[in-house]
């Protein structure tokens, strides 16, 4: 058990002496092999030096994280990039157009140097934050950041200061409590063709940077789930591992508003010892009132992705905490970051469709 320092840092004024000097004692730990906790635009990240493998092994065990599952790695400027990893044409097209940006790129090492974030493959995945409190980190660090999301492994990922201090508390050496991720979703993730890199790309986890954003791309039609066995190292994000679980089982209901309204009050009378609980958008919470005892949490208005997206893992992290004994979801839109919602939620449901 590690006792962690909890700093709360202005994320607006993160130039002002006092808050610099805050990130600067966050940046030593860093140099000196320890973990911190750090805010990004969009989730927080677990924190440690990428070029010392103890370090970077501290952060497995801290997460319960399964060895073979391979970090990214967190870069203060784009050009630095180059200096471990081999920028083909359109990886270095995409750098240029996007970032820093929430997205992540899976590239051939050009070293050993990064070889502790992902020691049996000969690719490495890197990411330049949009975040200023990250980047600030990682410059004053003077080192790469190899960093997960900062959530126990298999639990939703952290959007807000609250859900890690009940996650981590004890495991990092320090974290930083900054605002809510902007985004709330985990970057976009995407690979390139191995033999021919030009060739167009793969999106192996949607997010706020979307398909229809990197369509110039070329992007691919590729089966993850044939690309992946429990042999091989996963290469696509939360199909080997359990991924975004919230403790109750979720349920994903198909259906127009009314009949999944009429199923919510339904289980609710026919099942009085279980606790459920219903995510849905604005317009369906107002059908609920307190005195049903149903724990009704919104993800905003139907029509506003973004907001769905900010709100999800906070929803879930929320229905952890309240102890619901099952939680039924409306179905989104799979429109642009819409996509990326519905994704989380099938892994959470286990890919559990129910029509009503
Ligand atoms: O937004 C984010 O990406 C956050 C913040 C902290 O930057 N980080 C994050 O890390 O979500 P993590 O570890 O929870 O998810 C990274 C995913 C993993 O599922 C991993 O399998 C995949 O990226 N990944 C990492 N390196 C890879 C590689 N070389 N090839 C394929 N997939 C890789
Ligand atoms: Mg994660």
């Amino acid at each position: 058990m590690l006792k962690t320092k909890i700093i709360k840092i202005d994320e607006k004024n993160i130039n002002n002496p006092e808050e610099l000097g805050k990130l600067r004692e966050a940046a030593g730990i860093i140099k000196n092999g320890g973990l911190v906790v750090f805010p990004t635009e969009t989730v927080y990240g677990l924190g440690a030096d990428a070029l010392n493998r103890n370090a970077v092994g501290k952060i497995y065990k801290a997460k319960g994280r399964p060895s073979d599952n391979p970090l990214i790695v967190h870069f203060s400027n784009a050009g630095d990039i180059y200096k471990y990893a081999e920028v083909n044409e359109t990886a270095g097209k995409i750098i240029n157009k996007f970032m820093p940006a929430p997205l992540t790129l899976v590239l051939k090492k050009k070293n050993g140097l990064l070889n502790y974030a992902s020691p049996n493959l000969d690719t490495v995945a890197v990411r330049v934050p949009r975040n200023k409190t990250a980047r600030k980190l990682i410059e004053l660090a003077g080192t790469p950041i190899a960093a997960p999301s900062a959530n126990l492994s298999g639990k939703p990922s952290p959007t807000s200061a609250e859900h890690i201090i009940s996650d981590l508390n004890g495991r990092a050496d320090m974290i930083i409590c900054g605002e809510s991720s902007e985004i709330g979703l985990e970057s976009t993730v995407i690979s390139f063709n191995p033999d021919n890199p030009d060739n167009g790309i793969n999106i192996l986890r949607s997010g706020f940077i979307t398909r229809e954003m990197l369509s110039e791309f070329n992007i691919s039609e590729n089966n993850l789930s044939e690309n992946n066995n429990k042999n091989n190292p996963p290469v696509c994000p939360g199909i080997k591992y359990r991924h975004y679980s919230p403790d109750a089982p979720l349920r994903i209901l198909s259906g127009e508003n009314h009949r999944i309204i009429d199923f919510i009050k339904r289980e609710n009378i026919n099942n009085k010892n279980k606790k459920i609980g219903f995510l849905c958008f604005d317009e369906l919470s107002e059908y609920f009132d307190k005195s049903e005892n149903i724990a009704v949490i919104s993800l905003g208005p139907r029509d506003n992705l973004n907001e769905q997206a900010k709100n999800l893992f906070g929803a879930l992290n929320k229905f952890n905490n309240i102890g619901v004994d099952i939680i039924y979801s409306i179905e989104p839109s799979r429109k642009e970051i819409g996509e990326a919602v519905y994704n989380r939620l099938m892994k959470a449901s286990g890919g559990k469709v129910c029509g009503v």
